[in-house]
């Protein structure tokens, strides 16, 4: 089935935040933002913005009819700064104005004169002085202290991996429209209705069942919509509210990119122990999260990088510990795979580099320490493994050997280009990591004229989940997918959603959706069974007609909707659903967390101009646990993306602050993506098909986050086909590997007496770029 925005998206009638016709008297909001990254306020001058035609009203923390107050896990963020800023951007000011113009050239206005203190960017300073956001968190299993003696080989590095911006194409925004009462009615581009509801509720100080969030589809949220639309609704809902007019506010681009966060990036420590064999002995890693400003859901992203910090490897020893590390950057954020892609490229990056100094392929400690079903996880769930299934059927169904073979081949021919091939394989947890959040409801009307309206907790983003529910629904009820509509994600409608994250949006609004649907069904047959004086055990329905014991009857679906009208028999369902088995001890650090995982391999080839340094990603070419894929179209899309994404967080997409901690890479001019040209030429991927009997919504797992992951593989192949060129070559672990760092890596600059270049390598490289020239 296609997605059932497709002809929307293309004729351009599909409904963003933008496309909501205002209503009259409708304000623009736009807010004033830190200019330094760490001081004190000592004066805020509006008098010249206040005197702008066309202000209405300028909005400081004073004017807050709540609580200053928007922090979700911690309760450390005020919605509009009050005698400090910790972050390039936090809002001052709120400027409330009669058009968007007004509003913004009056935010140019405002002047404040700020103390200026310390500015902490690194984690690890941030950490030395004891700035975390939370306590630190370790996993344990086994016990590496006394594992490292059975160890032949222990290797120790440091990786770096750098933040990601979401670039959804729609920026956040919010509009915020008064209604009777002291209500308010909120459209807002967000993940979490539940979460702007409440952020509104405590800022203004209404009762959350006064605030409708009222959610059509997104324009893309990667996790950036998760938590921090929160801060737009408040603000608009605020004005909105003391103004009693409606208020919108949409960022700009470059708004958007200065003032909200991103991925988080990370600085880790690896200690790795292998024995004779190759088998990972121990492991023991230190991450140091850059979580910004404030905690936002930094700690449950610094959980999410602990669940993964072994990827899908068994390792019997492990000691892992995390620091949510607090400087002043705006606050990172969820971002597709949410700490985990952070997690697994360290031991991916400790397995590389044992294989580099060991002079083996990184394939060998791969393949012989992947995971077993039964195998414990340092969280202590044990696992239920596809790995080696999806690890070997794609060796053999992509032909590693002749991949490898024609790689050869084409080094040892071309002095100038090297290509090189890595494989990355994965396992992704499937659940919130925070148990409690594993909950959804489903509303079901079946109206008299036989059409279906369904409402769930579920937000459309781009990920198909409409589409999932309408199947969902339609397949329950035995009836056509055009008779059912999706409806908008209100809060009056389903109350106290979880965000639309973690992967599990399908599977937790559709479960609820199935048994609202599996509920009106049984009532339905009910009536059919008094009508056609038989039992409703006799009765099904199929293709809208009903049966009795497998004979079509000359009931149908309209006649039976009316008739259980007609008998008073309720035709609408309200259902909830929870994870069963689930649960997470934090105390301990062990449960589990996860109703399933899943997992996949990837076969990443990159080809690297040695002159330019730039690269070309040749092909990806997947194996992928989709369990039975109830939407394969769909589920293609959710892997290209996330390869893609996940390309361009390992090899082009650069967040630069500098020490002020300003955003250098502000704009598109600065910061690249992805696009066209720097797609693999070769995306493949063949399911690996599973009929475990999981909690995926019919049985088809979850596709959102894993495979961005499979990006990481591309990093890694970057790296081999620079040392194809260059064996020499002394690359630090540091992602993205720009085309500036490849070119780094390829022509290292000359030794100087206290480098760390032996001179006998340096004239090994200079020996060698001499042949190569
Ligand atoms: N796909 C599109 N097109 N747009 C998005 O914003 N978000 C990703 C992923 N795929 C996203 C997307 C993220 S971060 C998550 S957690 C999942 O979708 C959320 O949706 P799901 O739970 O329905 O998979
Ligand atoms: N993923 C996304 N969002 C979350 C999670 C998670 O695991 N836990 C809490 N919020
Ligand atoms: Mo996704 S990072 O869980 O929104």
């Amino acid at each position: 089935m296609k997605n059932i925005d497709s002809r929307t998206h293309v004729r351009g009638e599909s409904v963003y935040l933008d496309d909501i016709p205002l209503i009259r008297g409708t304000l623009f909001g736009a807010a004033f933002g830190s200019p330094v990254a760490h001081g004190k306020i000592k004066n805020l001058d509006l008098s010249a913005a206040q005197a702008v035609p066309g202000v209405v009203k300028l909005f400081t923390y004073k004017d807050v009819t709540g609580e200053n107050q928007i922090g979700g896990i911690v309760p450390d963020e005020p919605l509009l700064a009050e005698h400090h800023v910790h972050y390039c951007g936090m809002p001052i000011v709120f400027v409330v104005a009669e058009s968007e113009d007004i509003a913004r050239s009056a935010v140019k206005k405002i002047t404040v004169d700020i103390e200026p203190l310390p500015i902490i960017t690194d984690p690890r300073e941030a950490q030395a002085k004891g700035e975390l956001i939370v306590r630190p968190r370790t996993h344990k299993l086994g016990d590496t202290a006394t594992a490292w003696a059975q160890c032949s080989h222990i290797f120790e590095g440091r990786t770096e991996t750098n933040g990601q911006e979401h670039l959804y194409i729609e920026t956040q925004g919010a509009y915020a429209v008064p209604q009777e009462n002291n209500g308010i009615k909120l459209y807002s581009s967000t993940q979490g209705p539940t979460a702007v509801q409440r952020a509104v509720s405590r800022s203004s100080g209404l009762a959350m069942h006064k605030i409708d969030v009222d959610v059509t589809r997104l324009g893309g949220g990667f996790g950036g919509k998760e938590d921090q639309a929160n801060m737009w609704a408040a603000l608009c809902a605020l004005a909105a509210h003391v103004l009693r007019q409606p208020v919108k506010y949409s960022l700009h681009r470059m708004e958007d990119m200065a003032m909200t966060g991103k991925r988080h990036p990370y600085s880790s420590d690896f200690k790795i122990g292998l024995d004779d064999h190759l088998k990972i002995i121990a492991y023991e890693a230190t991450f140091y999260q850059n979580a910004g400003a404030a905690a936002d859901l930094s700690p449950a992203v610094l959980e999410r990088t602990l669940f993964h910090c072994t990827n899908t490897y068994f390792i019997p020893n492990v000691t892992a510990t995390a620091y949510s590390c607090r400087t002043h950057l705006p606050p990172n954020t969820a971002f597709r795979g949410f700490g985990g892609p952070q997690g697994m490229f360290v031991i991916e990056a400790a397995i590389a580099k044992a294989a580099e100094e060991l002079g083996i392929e990184a394939t060998v400690i791969q393949g012989a320490n992947l995971n077993k079903t039964g195998d414990e996880f340092a969280y202590g769930q044990k696992a239920v493994s596809e790995a080696h299934a999806c690890w070997d059927k794609a060796i053999e169904l992509y032909r590693l050997e002749e991949i490898r073979a024609r790689i050869d081949q084409f080094n040892s021919v071309n002095l100038l280009t090297k290509k090189a091939f890595s494989l990355m394989p994965i396992c992704f947890g499937i659940s919130f990591t925070n148990t409690r959040m594993n909950q959804a409801r489903a509303l079901v009307h079946v109206y008299t004229d036989g059409s279906v309206g369904v409402s769930t907790g579920a937000v459309e983003m781009g990920q198909g989940v409409n589409t999932k529910m309408l199947q969902v629904a339609a397949q329950t009820l035995a009836i056509r997918p055009e008779r059912v509509k999706l409806q908008t994600t209100s809060t009056y409608r389903i109350a106290n959603t979880s965000p639309s994250a973690a992967s599990a949006t399908a599977d937790l609004n559709g479960k609820a959706v199935e048994l609202a649907c599996t509920e009106i069904r049984e009532r339905l047959k009910v009536v059919a069974a008094g009508e056609l004086q038989t039992t409703a055990e006799a009765i099904t329905i199929q293709d809208e007609w009903v049966y009795v014991n497998g004979n079509r009857t000359d009931w149908d679906w309209n006649r039976l909707v009316m008739e259980a009208f007609t008998k008073r028999v309720s035709l609408s369902e309200h259902a909830h659903y929870a994870t069963p088995a689930i649960h997470y001890d934090a105390s301990r650090e062990k449960g589990h967390p996860f109703a399933y995982h899943v997992y996949g391999t990837a076969i990443v080839e990159v080809t690297v101009d040695c002159l330019r340094g730039t690269y070309e990603m040749e092909s990806v070419k997947v194996v992928h646990d989709f369990g039975v894929s109830m939407n394969p179209l769909i589920d293609r899309g959710q892997i290209e993306g996330g390869i893609v994404q996940g390309l361009g967080w390992m090899t082009m997409e650069e967040v630069v602050y500098d020490k002020e901690g300003r955003l250098r890479s502000n704009a598109l001019s600065t910061y690249k993506v992805p696009d066209l040209y720097s797609v693999p030429k070769e995306i493949a991927i063949e399911p690996l098909k599973t009929e475990q009997d999981n909690l995926a919504i019919f049985r088809s797992k979850a596709v959102g986050e894993p495979p961005l992951m499979y990006g990481i593989g591309a990093y890694f192949a970057l790296r081999k086909a620079i040392r194809a060129f260059n064996p020499t070559a002394i690359i630090p672990y540091d992602a993205p590997m720009t085309p500036e760092k490849v070119l780094m890596a390829l022509y290292p600059p000359r030794a100087t007496p206290g480098s760390v270049r032996s001179a006998h390598e340096q004239t090994e490289v200079t020996a060698r770029l001499a042949v190569n020239s």
